[in-house]
């Protein structure tokens, strides 16, 4: 399934065998970090910086680099470099790379195509790097974290404007578990001869299913994956990966990219952990994922039956509609969230309508039994079955871009309570993770309608271009 035993002459796990033996031998470290290797936490004696052998990630080619050709392929991309920040550091390199590779008029602001449930790392680095962006409107909009597109809407997009975007963005799957049509997307943006950058942040694992539709899989130019969310990589790891077509100088670009925007002390662990993950999927991890799936899609059927509200989505997510609210009985998503809590199991996001459980092969037999007795308690209530959203309208449509994202970020600006917050410009949205979308984003006027969405998802505050 992957050309890894191939492509693989060295060690599967460079990175591994060089802390592993300098671990060993016991070394007196007059270096960096502080703990010198001894035990606080257990991990430390693993945990180095760059000292002699162990390449350094912005500049590697070592066992880094050695480490990185084995991730690229395995994912089959023309090169994967390493973020230790997450997707968070790879998306604002995406739009660095997009931009510098573009060519622009002299004088003409750059500008991206992009759809509007992106996370807030795509707001704050295009304000660092000064970029507008046109929306790629929904066609109707029910959810924070999910947008219906149409992609006629994009072609007239492509077609009306005489400069050309510097790309075009999408986030998929986005936090809820909707997949967009990569491959027809990425038809039309080479047709119109601008690159797909792809938020694939919850989907590193799509490339390893029995017919691959990882976004590199489906044509897409640049993508990152976020590896600590769905495989078993420590928090903080990430891929920036460059799709099968793009050009060698954005490979060499690529690093510097992401040193711009991330730490000089990248963190060991999280490389290492990144490192042991090639070998994880390079044995039986396409068979261990093939029978989660199966699982889910049995536990997903019964939930059905049960009477439960499931979401379509990619294989590795339960999405659950939940949204009953009246004055004496309160059945939706943090309602539910807590619900399992007390029983000791924790999902990974709740807002008013939907309740959300992240699955990889790790997760044993024993834990989905416990789920689905607890679920299967709640629905024997018959409560769970009614839906009944009261989720404010989105008028997107109505939205006005008075600044630039960069002018309302470096702006003065103050905390003020939503509801005093009509009128006034945001200078950046207040939104925490997960799943830090924002509703109202820098340089644009709130509206009342912004205000009824911001109070349903439960934000008091905004952050707003101060009047004085
Ligand atoms: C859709 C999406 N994109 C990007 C990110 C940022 O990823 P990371 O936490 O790896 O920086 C997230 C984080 O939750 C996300 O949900």
């Amino acid at each position: 399934m992957c050309n890894y035993d191939e492509g693989c002459r060295g060690s599967l796990t460079p990175i591994y065998d060089f802390i592993n033996s300098y671990r060993k031998k016991q070394p007196v470290r007059f270096h960096m970090p502080g703990h010198k290797g001894k035990s606080f936490l257990g991990f430390e004696e693993f945990d180095i910086t760059e000292i002699s052998g162990a390449d350094s990630l912005y500049e590697a080619e070592g066992i880094i680099a050695e480490s990185e050709k084995n991730a690229s392929l395995l994912f089959g991309s023309s090169a994967t470099f390493y973020s230790t920040e997450g997707s968070s550091q790879c998306i604002k390199a995406i739009l660095y790379l997009l931009l510098s590779s573009s060519d622009r008029q002299k004088g003409k602001r750059p500008y991206i195509i992009a759809t509007r449930n992106a996370h807030k790392a795509f707001f704050h680095g295009a304000a660092l790097l000064d970029l507008d962006v046109v929306w790629w409107q929904p066609e109707k909009r029910e959810a924070l974290c999910s947008i219906k597109l149409n992609i006629s809407d994009l072609e007239q997009l492509l077609k009306e404007r005489e400069e050309k975007p510097i790309g075009v963005y999408i986030t998929s799957p986005d936090y809820l578990g909707n997949v967009l049509p990569i491959r027809d997307i990425a038809d039309l943006c080479h047709k119109y001869e601008t690159k797909l950058a792809v938020d694939n942040a919850h989907g590193a694992y799509l490339h390893f299913l029995d017919k691959p539709l990882h976004p590199l899989d489906l044509g897409a130019d640049l993508c990152c994956d976020s590896a600590h969310k769905t495989l078993p990589v420590l928090t903080g790891g990430a891929y920036l990966h460059l799709g099968k077509n793009t050009k060698q100088t954005l490979q060499k670009e690529a690093r510097q990219a992401l040193a711009i925007f991330g730490s000089t002390s990248p963190s060991y662990l999280t490389l290492l952990s990144l490192d042991y993950c090639n070998r994880y999927l390079t044995f039986d991890y396409h068979e261990k994922l093939k029978l989660c799936i199966e699982r889910i899609r049995i536990l997903k059927e019964d939930l059905l039956e049960a009477g439960w509200k499931v979401e379509d989505t990619e294989p590795l997510k339960l999405t659950l509609r939940i949204n009953y609210l009246q004055e004496q009985e309160k059945r939706n998503g943090p309602w539910l969230a807590e619900k399992l809590e007390t029983e000791g199991i924790y999902p990974e996001y709740a807002d008013p309508d939907f309740l959300v459980l992240m699955f990889t092969p790790e997760n044993g037999e024993e834990e989905f039994l416990s789920l689905e007795k607890i679920l299967f308690t709640i629905s024997a209530e018959k409560a769970a079955w009614k839906t009944e959203s009261r989720q404010p309208v989105w008028k997107e449509e109505k939205r006005v871009q008075i600044i630039s994202f960069r002018e309302a970020l470096l702006s003065q600006s103050e905390a003020i309570s939503v509801e005093s917050a009509e009128g006034r410009i945001c200078a950046n949205p207040m939104i925490s993770c997960p799943p830090a979308i924002p509703i109202v984003v820098g340089g644009e006027r709130i509206t009342g309608e912004d205000i009824k969405l911001l109070q349903y998802y439960g934000i008091e505050q905004i952050s707003v271009i101060r009047n004085d």
